[in-house]
């Protein structure tokens, strides 16, 4: 079973227009599948699943959907933080807590971290206002703040200052809507992990959907650059 499954929940917005409907009715059905398939990797014994809500590119997107995907992240935790919290599910974030984000959302996003922080059953990280690249030139800012000499920089040093070092590496990365690209996610976690891609939108997605690339994961070889011994 993979320790850590990471998703670009892709596809809503296609998902809406085959279907006559606003780009943000897509966002809107993503929540039963974000739920589902949270508490499929619950059931699995996944211990984190980290998911792209937000991206940092994202805001290039027209400010109604914008606008629409802040709010929809926020009701999203009010309505789902207490079920969760009753599951045993830890809410945590990675991302930029730019002054893009409006301070109600942090505050929405702080609170359900602080509900949930003591449950051990499961971590549902979303990744919101993420991107892979600002995630690293942030740990490179921390690394001049703690005033590192050159000789002392190396892998650990960075990873430290990542956003979660305290989670494994995501062995699996799952991305939906039949899109083979990883758009700034994890850049740094994911050097390592399996990458399964299915053509379902994510307002389709499921845990079978889940478990499908569970097991497609599960009869990959991984070799971490060694040899078969
Ligand atoms: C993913 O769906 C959700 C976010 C990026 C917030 P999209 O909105 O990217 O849907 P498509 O890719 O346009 O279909
Ligand atoms: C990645 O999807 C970000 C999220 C799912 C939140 P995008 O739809 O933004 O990625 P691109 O633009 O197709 O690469
Ligand atoms: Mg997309």
């Amino acid at each position: 079973m993979p320790r850590h499954v990471a998703v670009v929940m892709d596809g809503n917005g296609r998902w809406a227009q085959n279907r006559g409907l606003a780009r943000t009715e897509g966002h809107a059905a993503g929540e039963e599948a974000l739920v589902d398939a949270a508490y499929g990797a619950l059931a699995a014994g996944i211990e984190v699943l980290t998911v792209y809500a937000f991206s940092t590119e994202n805001w290039r997107r027209p400010v109604d959907e914008v606008r629409y995907l802040m709010g929809f992240n926020e009701s999203l935790l009010k309505r789902r933080r207490d079920e969760l919290n009753a599951e045993g599910v830890k809410i945590t974030f990675s991302g930029r807590r730019d002054w893009r984000v409006p301070r109600r959302v942090l505050k929405n996003m702080d609170e359900a971290a602080e509900l949930t922080k003591n449950n051990k059953v499961m971590t549902l990280n979303m990744a919101f206002n993420y991107g892979g690249r600002a995630e690293i030139v942030d740990a490179v800012k921390k690394l001049v703040e703690d005033k590192v000499p050159a000789h002392k920089i190396d892998e650990k040093a960075i990873r430290s200052r990542l956003y979660h070092p305290e989670f494994p590496d995501p062995d699996l990365m799952v991305r939906t809507s039949g899109e083979f690209r990883i758009s700034n996610y994890l850049l740094w976690e994911i050097a390592y992990s399996e990458l399964v891609f299915t053509d379902v939108l994510w307002p389709d997605f499921r845990r079978e959907h889940l478990y499908e690339a569970v097991r497609e994961y599960q009869n990959r070889e991984r070799r971490f650059g060694g040899v078969e011994q």
